[in-house]
């Protein structure tokens, strides 16, 4: 095993040792890294980690998918001062500075503090006095835009216990190394929401359906299913990463495009089409939906489709599995948990009753925690053995380890979660399909734990009732003419 240096982002701190090791996994990679459980359980304290690896191939691997790493490291000297650095590096063997200068012929060196900003000034200083380094006798020029090698120092200034106040951070250790590989945090710009032909209220930033697809073990041959897809987010970054994607929704306007959006394009879209200018202006590859957004990031054949579908009323074959299921679903928090329904009470003025062709069901409200269950046992149905469903629940900070959904299929591998509010808390959770579903066992259509019983308390969501903004309206209306 060989010991490397692992620099992440740290804005998703939770988030990082569960995507590290679903990289790991991808490609089958054996690593080591100190206090394994503790960092699962309760995340890094520092954005620095050392992991030891087979070879630099793995780490080039892992930085080839994971999205919370800036980059891997080897390190060759470190040391709790610079000035110590120094010294241990003047130190050095000829054998370890040959290692140090092999194969290649222009470097550049990047200082990079860790947890304090300091000015341009203080890095040109830094990197005069590093000129000791026998770049020059070894051959070596520097090339600041296309260098082979990027040498780097980082200063770990980070300290967990003073996280506002960076300026009265001191130096904690000093590291001098080569630059591996970088991780691929550039897709956050590279599919940004502000270039994306189709988005909608509820279309998800890059970078948490990156981390989505991450978690589902995204890769060229997998199917993966989003059952609440809406502007196909999370399908996008999974088919980035080589998957086939399919997905469903319930609202035929998000869709088909029809939705009232921030995207520019679908509003030039709607100018166009209210003044009637529609065909001349956009050519039907131009037209901001579903299908045109696979095809502006060159990936239309990996989209299979998207269907208009309840999720609650399965309507996909037994034989059907996925490698993996993925998805936001609605919690009434910007787009409402609905699903359809008979009932003549639910049924709004201009429905038909009638099945005619231009029937459409009424729809109605559904509880998450139901939806969450039938979310859990269609995928205990349909998901291949080690297949992964990964689904986002916003929960309220009462909720703990015990009210995560629990299923007989499934063992529960991650659940990180990031504070968004004091009261708000957005989890990822990831779970493994474990044990086949057993259609002649009742209890494989039930989950373990009532999560029926979890309530506001726990779980963030809006119940919107009728009657309420109806009374709401009303004593508006009183109010006004009062
Ligand atoms: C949070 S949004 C998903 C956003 C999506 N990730 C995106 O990028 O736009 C949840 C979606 O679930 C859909 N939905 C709500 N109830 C549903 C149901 N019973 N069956 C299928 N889709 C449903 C909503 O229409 C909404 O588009």
């Amino acid at each position: 095993m060989n010991k490397f240096l692992i620099l992440f982002r740290w804005e998703m701190q939770p988030f990082v040792i569960p995507e590290l090791i679903s990289c790991c996994e991808m490609f089958d990679i054996n690593f080591q890294i100190e206090n394994k459980e503790k960092l699962i359980n309760q995340g890094i304290q520092t954005p620095l980690l050392w992991i030891n690896l087979p070879d630099e191939e793995s780490a080039i691997k892992i930085c080839s998918r994971a999205i919370l790493i800036r980059a891997i490291y080897k390190i060759f000297s470190d040391s709790e001062t610079f000035e110590t650095l120094v010294e241990d590096l003047q130190k050095k063997s000829e054998n370890e500075i040959s290692e140090m200068m092999s194969n290649f012929n222009s470097y550049r060196i990047d200082v990079i503090n860790s947890g304090k900003k300091l000015t341009q000034k203080h890095t040109v200083e830094t990197i005069r006095k590093l000129s000791f380094i026998p770049f020059e006798a070894n051959h070596k020029t520097v090339s600041l835009k296309n260098a082979e090698v990027n040498f780097v120092l980082i200063n770990d200034f980070f300290d967990p216990e003073q996280p506002n106040n960076t300026s009265a951070r001191s130096i904690k250790h000093v590291y001098f190394g080569r630059q591996i590989s970088m991780g691929q945090g550039e897709l956050k710009a590279s599919y940004s929401l502000t270039e994306r032909l189709y988005i909608g209220n509820t279309t998800m930033a890059p970078q948490l359906s990156f981390l989505v697809a991450n978690q589902a073990l995204a890769k060229p041959g997998t199917l993966i299913y989003d059952p609440f897809c809406g502007t196909a987010s999370i399908l996008i970054s999974c088919s980035h990463f080589g998957s086939y994607v399919m997905g469903s929704d319930i609202n035929y306007k998000i869709l088909h495009a029809m939705i009232n959006s921030r995207s520019k394009n679908v509003k030039r879209q709607k100018i166009n089409l209210k003044n009637n200018k529609y065909t001349q202006k956009l050519s039907a590859d131009q037209i901001p939906n579903i299908k045109n957004t696979f095809d502006q990031y060159k990936m239309l054949d990996r989209f299979l489709d998207i269907s208009l579908v309840d999720f609650t009323h399965n309507c996909w074959r037994k034989q059907i599995e996925f490698d993996a299921i993925v998805c936001d679903p609605p919690y009434g928090l910007r787009e409402g948990s609905k699903q359809l329904s008979e009932n003549k009470k639910n049924l709004s003025d201009q429905e038909p009753t009638v099945r005619s062709s231009n029937y459409f069901p009424a729809k109605q409200q559904i509880s998450i925690p139901s939806l969450i269950r039938f979310l859990i046992i269609f995928s205990a149905q349909h998901l291949k053995i080690n297949g992964r469903l990964v689904f986002w629940l916003p929960t309220t900070s009462h909720f703990s380890y015990k009210d995560l959904p629990r299923h007989f299929c499934f063992e529960i591998l991650a659940y990180s979660h990031q504070n968004i509010t004091s009261n708000l808390v957005r989890r990822l959770i990831t779970m493994k399909k474990v044990l086949d579903f057993d259609p002649n066992n009742s209890k494989h259509y039930k989950l373990i734990n009532d999560i029926e019983n979890l309530n506001q308390n726990q779980m963030k969501f809006k119940i919107k009732t009728k009657s309420k903004s109806k009374s709401k309206s009303k004593s508006k209306s009183k109010s006004k003419s009062n």
